[in-house]
């Protein structure tokens, strides 16, 4: 009897939490008015106050702590792929809504179909074509390393020498961090949610420097005293946008824009307002 009684409260109190989740979904708009976000300065974005994603928006997931790629202005999440992101959401004939989440997400998320594609100086690499099908590239990335004005690490080199212990910082699920594993060893590397969260974590002498991509670095350096990058290339990139597998038709259209987009100038133009 007792049993019985728990069971069918238990019972109860699931049924309460599935409608109560049911209603949550149907008004996800309104709860992420902090981090869904968009471009500003075109008629193709949406507020922040943008409701469930319908066939009128197009999502697009970043990580928006990768300036001058995407960055909080207020709570606005501007720079290069938010801008380029709003040309080809136009070009589609959709609204832009943008989607901050942790960068290690974005291509789960897009193969979920949570968001219809990912855009965060993503670098093409071959275990992620494994994952999710790659645009044509709209920019390049260099690998950089960051250290302390004073660091005895002075070129990439000093990472790779016999016997070196140097602990690399890097975004978690980075280029940087997957490269950085591969080549000095998984203990040797600290992986930080946020490329700036590992800056700090330079600057407060917890690892030895920092793998990231060129532009951020820069930002980043810019940002924390004593900080400097090492005129040396760790790797090469190529940036692309991420759609779910298979997902060619979307795919198709994405390549398009970028083809009139690169043609009429207007990718150059927008990666010339933020990389001066
Ligand atoms: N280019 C690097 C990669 O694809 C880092 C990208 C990080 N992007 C970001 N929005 N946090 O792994």
């Amino acid at each position: 009897m007792k049993f019985t009684k728990i069971l069918s409260l238990v019972l109860a109190i699931m049924m309460l939490f599935v409608l109560v989740s049911c209603g949550n979904t149907n008004d996800e708009g309104k709860d992420t008015d902090t981090d869904t976000s968009a471009v500003s300065d075109s008629d193709t974005v949406a507020d922040t106050d943008a409701e469930t994603p319908s066939d009128d928006t197009i999502v697009m997931a970043t990580n928006a702590y990768f300036p001058p790629y995407e960055y909080y202005e207020g709570e606005t999440i501007i720079g290069i792929d938010a801008e380029i992101a709003a040309e080809i959401a136009k070009k589609l004939g959709k609204t832009l809504v943008i989607e901050d989440m942790e960068f290690n997400s974005i291509t789960t998320a897009v193969n979920e179909g949570s968001v219809d594609f990912g855009m965060a100086g993503m670098t093409i690499t071959e275990d992620r074509l494994l994952e999710v099908d790659f645009s044509s590239s709209y920019a390049n990335g260099v690998q950089v390393i960051i250290v302390k004005e004073d660091s005895p690490i002075t070129t990439v080199d000093d990472l790779y020498s016999e016997g070196a212990s140097y602990k690399v910082g890097v975004q978690l699920g980075t280029t940087g961090d997957t490269y950085s594993s591969d080549d000095f060893g998984a203990d040797r590397v600290v992986q930080y949610v946020t490329g700036n969260e590992a800056v700090l974590a330079l600057a407060g002498g917890s690892v030895d420097c920092v793998i990231i991509d060129n532009e951020p670095a820069k930002a980043y350096v810019e940002a924390n005293e004593g900080l400097k990058i090492l005129d040396t290339t760790y790797a090469d990139e190529d940036y692309a946008i991420c759609v779910k597998k298979g997902n060619t038709e979307l795919l198709d259209q994405i390549n398009a824009a970028i083809v009139e987009l690169t043609e009429d100038g207007t990718i150059d133009a927008i990666i010339d307002k933020y990389i001066k």
